[in-house]
C-alpha cells in the first residue's frame, strides 16, 4: 500500500511539539500522530490509528493549528479513512528483536553516537520512548573546545534537512562524569543496549577508558576511528585510514575488557576493507559504519554577498544525503564472507522504516540514527517501530529472515545485464500534462517523449529505457514498466 500523493499534501504540515490539532480533534484521532507517521512514510501506521471519517467534522484541528487552515488535515484524515475502509487492511504485526553480537536488543534502534546520546536525562528518555539503546557521546581524555556556530545544512525545498555537516568532537562531561551516567543508566534500564563510544590517544588511553566504560556496565564498545573533527594528528578518522593504528588500538582495548568490541569506520576512504579486516585482527566482534562525511555546505548568500561572519571548515556530513554511500559501505562489508561471523551496525541518513530496511536487507542486524532525531527529535521512533512492525507482519517474515535479504542482490558492475530495455509507462488517467517528462527526455535524455495537446507519449524507438522521466514526473504518473525486452527485438 502506498499513498504518495499525501507527501504533497503534508508539506504545509510543521510537525509541531504537542500539535494543536491533537488537542482539538473532536473525535481524539490525534491528528498530529496521523501526519507524523504519513511523514515518516508509515502509511498502514497512520490508517492504523483513524477511528473515524471525520464526517460532519468542523475541522477544529485546520483552525487551531499554528499556521491556520493550511494544513488540510481533514481531507487528508478522510482519505486514510476510506483507504482503511475499501481495502479492509489487515494489520499483522512480527516482532523486532535481533541482537548485538549475541545480547538481546528489544528492536534493531539505537542512537548513534553524538549529541542526541550525551547524557543521563537525554538517555533516560530516550529509553522511555522505545529506543533499545544507544551509543553514548564519544568519551575521550581530550580536553574540549567546540567551535560555535558547529552546525550548518543544506535544505531541500520544503525546508528539511538534506546534508547536515557539524565540526562537533567529542564528549564535553569529563571521564568521571560520563562514567556516572552509564552506571545509573545501566542500573535503572539494564534492558537497554549500552554501546560505549570511546576514543583515545594511544594504546594507554584507549585501554584505560575501555576497562572504566566496562566496569560501569557498559553492553559493548565502540572504538571511534573515525570523526573527521579531531584536530590532533592520528586521531578520529586518521586512525580509520591507517590499518595498522586500528589493529593496535583494537587489540589493545579488547586485551583488557571481555565484552564485545565493534570499531566505528570511516568512509572517507575508498575502501573500508582493510580497516575492517585490522579490526577483526584486533579482536573486533563487530563494525559499524558510516561515520561522517568530509565536507564543506555552507556559503550562503545573504543579499548578494557571501556569508563569512563565521569561520567555515571542512566537517563530517549526515542526513539523508549521506544515506547512499552508507548503503554503499554497508554492502561492502556485508558481501565479504571475512565479515559473515561479525556483527554489522548501520548508518547514515535513516529517518523511516523504508530507510531501516533498505540497511536491514543489505545484512546489516543493528541501526544507528543521529541526524533524523536532530531535526525530528526521539519521537520518531514510534514510526520506526510501528512501520518495520506492519511491514515484516504484512510481507510475514520474520527479522531474521529480512536480515541479509538483499545482500547478494547487489552486482558488480562489470557483471551487470545490459542486453535488454524496461521501458516506462505513462497513466494517461493521473498525468496532469505538467510536461516534466518532456523537459527532462529532451534536455537530459533521448528524446523520446513527445507532448502534444499536454498529452505525453513515448516514442520507443529512442527510449532507452533510462527511467529519468520515471523520477522527475511529480504525480507518479510514469512508472517502469519492468518488462524486459531483450534489445535486438527493439
Ligand atoms: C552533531 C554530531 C555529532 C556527532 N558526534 C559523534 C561522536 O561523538 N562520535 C561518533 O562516533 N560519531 C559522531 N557523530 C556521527 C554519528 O554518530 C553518525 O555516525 C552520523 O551522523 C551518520 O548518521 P546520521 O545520518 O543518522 O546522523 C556525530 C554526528 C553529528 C551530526
Amino acid at each position: 500500500m502506498s499513498i504518495p500523493i499525501y507527501k504533497r499534501d503534508l508539506i504545509p504540515c510543521l510537525l509541531c511539539y504537542d500539535p494543536m490539532c491533537s488537542k482539538t480533534c473532536n473525535y481524539n484521532q490525534e491528528p498530529g500522530k496521523v501526519l507524523r507517521s504519513l511523514r515518516f512514510s508509515n502509511y498502514k501506521g497512520a490508517v492504523e490509528k483513524l477511528t473515524n471519517a471525520c464526517i460532519n467534522c468542523n475541522a477544529d484541528c485546520e483552525n487551531s493549528c499554528v499556521i491556520p487552515k493550511q494544513v488540510k488535515i481533514k481531507a487528508i484524515l478522510s482519505r486514510c479513512y476510506d483507504e482503511k475502509i475499501t481495502h479492509n487492511l489487515n494489520f499483522k504485526r512480527n516482532i523486532l528483536k535481533s541482537d548485538i553480537c549475541g545480547i538481546p536488543i528489544e528492536n534493531p534502534f539505537l542512537l548513534s553516537s553524538s549529541v542526541v546520546a550525551s547524557n543521563y536525562d537525554m538517555l533516560k528518555r530516550a529509553f522511555i520512548a522505545g529506543w533499545a539503546g544507544a551509543s553514548f557521546k564519544t568519551i575521550s581524555m581530550f580536553d574540549m573546545h567546540e567551535a560555535s556556530p558547529r552546525y550548518s545544512a543544506i535544505k531541500g525545498i520544503s525546508g528539511t534537512i538534506q546534508s547536515f555537516k557539524n565540526i562537533e568532537q567529542l564528549s564535553d562531561h569529563s571521564v568521571i562524569d560520563n562514567i556516572e551516567m552509564i552506571s545509573k543508566l545501566k542500573e535503572e534500564f539494564p534492558n537497554k543496549f549500552l554501546l560505549i563510544s570511546i576514543m583515545g590517544r594511544d594504546e594507554k588511553e584507549w585501554k584505560y577508558l575501555a576497562m572504566r566504560a566496562e566496569k560501569a556496565g557498559a553492553s559493548a564498545l565502540e572504538l571511534n576511528f573515525s570523526c573527521p573533527n579531531m584536530t590532533e594528528d592520528e586521531t578520529g578518522s586518521d586512525v580509520g585510514q591507517i590499518p595498522r593504528l586500528v589493529e593496535l588500538y583494537t587489540k589493545a582495548v579488547t586485551s583488557v575488557v571481555k565484552i564485545p568490541v565493534i570499531a566505528k569506520l570511516t568512509p572517507n576512504v575508498m575502501s573500508m576493507t582493510q580497516a575492517a579486516l585490522a579490526a577483526k585482527r584486533g579482536g573486533a566482534k563487530g563494525i559499524s559504519a558510516i561515520n561522517t562525511i568530509k565536507s564543506i555546505t555552507e556559503f550562503d548568500v545573504i543579499n548578494g554577498i557571501y556569508d563569512n561572519s563565521h569561520d567555515i571548515a571542512v566537517g563530517g556530513l549526515s542526513g539523508q544525503s549521506v544515506k547512499p554511500i552508507a548503503l554503499r559501505f554497508i554492502s561492502e562489508l556485508t558481501q565479504n564472507e571475512e565479515f559473515s561471523d561479525m556483527h554489522i551496525s548501520g548508518m547514515g541518513g535513516i529517518y523511516t522504516y523504508e530507510d531501516a530496511i533498505m540497511f536491514l536487507s543489505l545484512g546489516a542486524k543493528s541501526l544507528q540514527i543521529t541526524t533524523a532525531v536532530m531535526e525530528y527529535g526521539y519521537r520518531i521512533i514510534d514510526d520506526l517501530i510501528d512501520g518495520l512492525e506492519l511491514f515484516l507482519g504484512e510481507n510475514n517474515i520474520s527479522m531474521s529472515e529480512l536480515q541479509g535479504y538483499n545482500k547478494n542482490k547487489i552486482v558488480d558492475i562489470k557483471n551487470i545485464d545490459r542486453d535488454y530495455i524496461i521501458y516506462p509507462k505513462i497513466n494517461h488517467s493521473t498525468c496532469v500534462g505538467c510536461g516534466r517528462c518532456y523537459i527532462s527526455c529532451s534536455d537530459g535524455g533521448h528524446q523520446a517523449m513527445k507532448l502534444i495537446n499536454r498529452v505525453p507519449t513515448l516514442d520507443s524507438s529512442k527510449c532507452v529505457g533510462c527511467h529519468l522521466c520515471v523520477i522527475v514526473c511529480p504525480t507518479n504518473s510514469i512508472t517502469s514498466s519492468n518488462i524486459k525486452i531483450p534489445k535486438n527485438h527493439k
